[in-house]
């Protein structure tokens, strides 16, 4: 293996759900970030493991070679392989794992597992201004609803998660309960903007220590939505914006109650927000005033950076790199945990 360089190159490969993404930084600054939506899921109102593994294995060579393009940069001229270790599906991220693990064998370069969870929190690293240690990240994505402190670059310690479904998951579940399309987040998002959060009042859970749950609200959701169509067929259509603005209001609601209570007893005011459903408007919003509020300094990632992406893969494994922390050849993607 070559020495390792103090200003390390790194090739960042994403692959753990349904998007395939290629990142190159340059001693932790990014020179490409390209990401392949898989377009083929939508149809079936959520993500197909196999479709998605098989659609890896197309995209992942161009969204690579494209990523390098962007960057400037060639093959020879990499320090080491970044990839997701997991948590993910594990078809999808086999193939992330052994597209980087055969790369490297050939330019004889080590590789770098790095936790896909870890490195939506790592996105902040990627800020002009990244948030000071210790700070409390509230992770919300489609798979994991976790508030974390960070106590350094690469030591995270969990002090509450979902019990049930995560924040993207009942963001997606309630969509399809309302006929939109999967991922049905940013359309809940986009809808509510122009409806009255406060037309239906849903149940917000609140749960002892630093845990969430979301399935009341699905139950609540369907059975509301069941008793108003028996009254009135057109009732979702007639009725889109509000329902999506009271869905989306009770949601950020539940995420923030608790994320402001562990601020409180953990006596941190340097919080940040991380995952696809960081990308949420009224999340967004709600954060930055409640930060004026309380004082917090708030770090909100740029869009680009919240939903999955090889970029905060690539600032993850530079710290890795820099601490020495490359994976094993025999290294196993992992489907659940950390
Ligand atoms: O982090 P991510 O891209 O993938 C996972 O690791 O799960 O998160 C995807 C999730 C989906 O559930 C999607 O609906 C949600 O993030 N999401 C949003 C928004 N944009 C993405 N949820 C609410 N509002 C949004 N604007
Ligand atoms: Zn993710």
């Amino acid at each position: 293996m070559p020495l390792n360089s103090d200003t390390p190159i790194i090739l960042a490969i994403e692959t753990s759900c349904d998007d395939t993404a290629a990142a190159v930084l340059y001693n932790g600054k990014m020179l490409a970030n390209i990401v392949a939506t898989q377009k083929i899921h939508e149809q079936y109102g959520g993500v197909i493991p196999e479709l998605a593994s098989r659609a890896h294995q197309q995209n992942i060579v161009p969204v690579v070679q494209a990523a390098l393009d962007k960057a400037g940069k060639t093959i020879s001229e990499l320090s080491a392989i970044a990839y997701t270790q997991g948590p993910g599906l594990i078809g999808s991220l086999l193939v992330g794992a052994q597209f980087a693990k055969g790369l490297s064998l050939a330019l004889n370069i080590p590789t770098i597992g790095v936790n896909h969870l870890h490195a939506h929190i790592g996105a902040h690293y990627l800020n002009e201004y990244p948030p000071k240690f210790p700070f409390l990240c509230l992770l919300v994505s489609g798979g994991h609803t976790q508030i974390v402190k960070v106590n350094s670059h690469l030591e995270m310690e969990i002090i509450g998660s979902t019990i049930d479904d995560a924040a993207g998951e009942a963001f997606d579940k309630a969509a399809k309960m309302i006929g939109l399309p999967y991922p049905g987040g940013p359309l809940i998002d986009q809808y509510a903007m122009l409806g009255n959060p406060l037309a239906y009042p849903f149940p917000i859970a609140k749960l002892a220590g630093y845990d969430y749950s979301f399935s009341g609200l699905k139950t609540s959701i369907l059975y509301f939505l069941q008793k108003r169509r028996t009254l009135d067929v057109h009732f979702i259509e007639n009725n889109r914006n509000d329902i999506c603005a009271s869905i989306r209001y009770t949601i950020i609601k539940t995420l923030l109650q608790t994320l402001e209570r562990a601020a409180d007893d953990l006596n941190i005011q340097e919080i940040g927000i991380a995952g696809g459903v960081s990308a949420n408007s009224l999340l967004r919003d709600e954060l930055t005033k409640l930060g004026i509020k309380k004082q917090w300094k708030t770090h909100i990632p740029a869009f680009e950076y919240c939903t999955d992406n090889a970029g905060m893969i690539g600032i993850l494994g530079h710290y890795q790199y820099l601490s020495g922390d490359f994976a094993n050849i025999n290294a196993k993607p992992f489907a659940r945990g950390h």
